[in-house]
């Protein structure tokens, strides 16, 4: 297997830092820079609705600074969807929002308000960007997914993080990439993804897109981000058999 699989890296955490002060750096755009010289295929950042991390000003700013592709993360409300319109990111993933929540903690509710998610991905194509929905890799909620007219869906990865060493986690995302693909959907996936446990995701081979945060802001404190980027893109490599 030697097709390439996307790397984006989602710079919100470098915001966390910033918001810890109140103050003025770390600045999130001077990361998009550093991150596609290291091989980053595209950035990805999540504009909360409680403004936790990343800013508008931040997403205005990355907008106009990324060369590769952006993936513009966002719960389906009316404000963000017009904000997607506005930006026109490559691609916006949907994704639910709980205040309470530290993470996004579980895919998308694909039952919950059908014709509003529709409507919503609509608005999305209308305006050129790639709608991708986050949800858990059941057979439930990707057949939901197509019939809503999402071009592509994020698995949830989060289970499979927490416990890789049980064979259903890993199963749940092999047997979900290959249902979402049979259905002509873009498969990308992300949360809780590390060097260390990326390998047995990278191996789908249906997976063309990861979304990876925590750990790499995690280990550019010790690294650098540039080199957080390099080891972790090789990592994705040697799994799927690329040198
Ligand atoms: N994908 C989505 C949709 C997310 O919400 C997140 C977390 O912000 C990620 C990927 C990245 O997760 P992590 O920061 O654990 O790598």
């Amino acid at each position: 297997m030697t097709q390439h699989q996307r790397l984006y890296v989602n710079i919100d955490h470098i915001a966390t830092v910033r918001q810890a002060r109140r103050g003025h750096e770390p600045v999130p755009v001077d990361a998009v820079s550093v991150c596609e010289r290291a091989g980053a295929d595209g950035i990805t950042a999540h504009l909360r609705e409680d403004r936790r991390h990343i800013q508008d000003a931040d997403i205005d700013a990355i907008a106009a600074a990324v060369t590769t592709a952006f993936n513009l993360e966002i719960a389906g409300t009316d404000e963000m969807i017009a904000l997607a319109e506005r930006i026109r990111p490559l691609e916006a993933t949907l994704v639910p929002e709980r205040r309470e929540e530290v993470t996004t903690e579980g895919g998308l509710d694909v039952n919950a308000s059908p014709a509003k998610l529709e409507r919503m991905i609509r608005r999305l194509r209308d305006a050129g960007v790639r709608a991708s929905l986050f949800i858990d890799a059941d057979p439930v909620s990707i057949t939901r997914s197509r019939e809503l007219g999402a071009d592509a869906v994020e698995l949830h990865t989060g289970r499979y993080a927490h416990a890789p060493a049980d064979p259903a986690t890993i199963a749940a995302l092999r047997e979900g990439a290959a249902l979402a693909r049979s259905l002509g959907l873009a498969v990308h996936a992300g949360h809780g993804l590390t060097t260390s446990n990326v390998g047995p995701v990278a191996a789908i081979a249906e997976i063309e897109e990861l979304n990876i945060g925590h750990h790499v802001i995690s280990r550019a404190i010790f690294v650098g981000l540039d080199v957080a980027i390099m080891e972790l893109r090789a990592a994705m490599d040697a799994a799927r058999g690329r040198p």
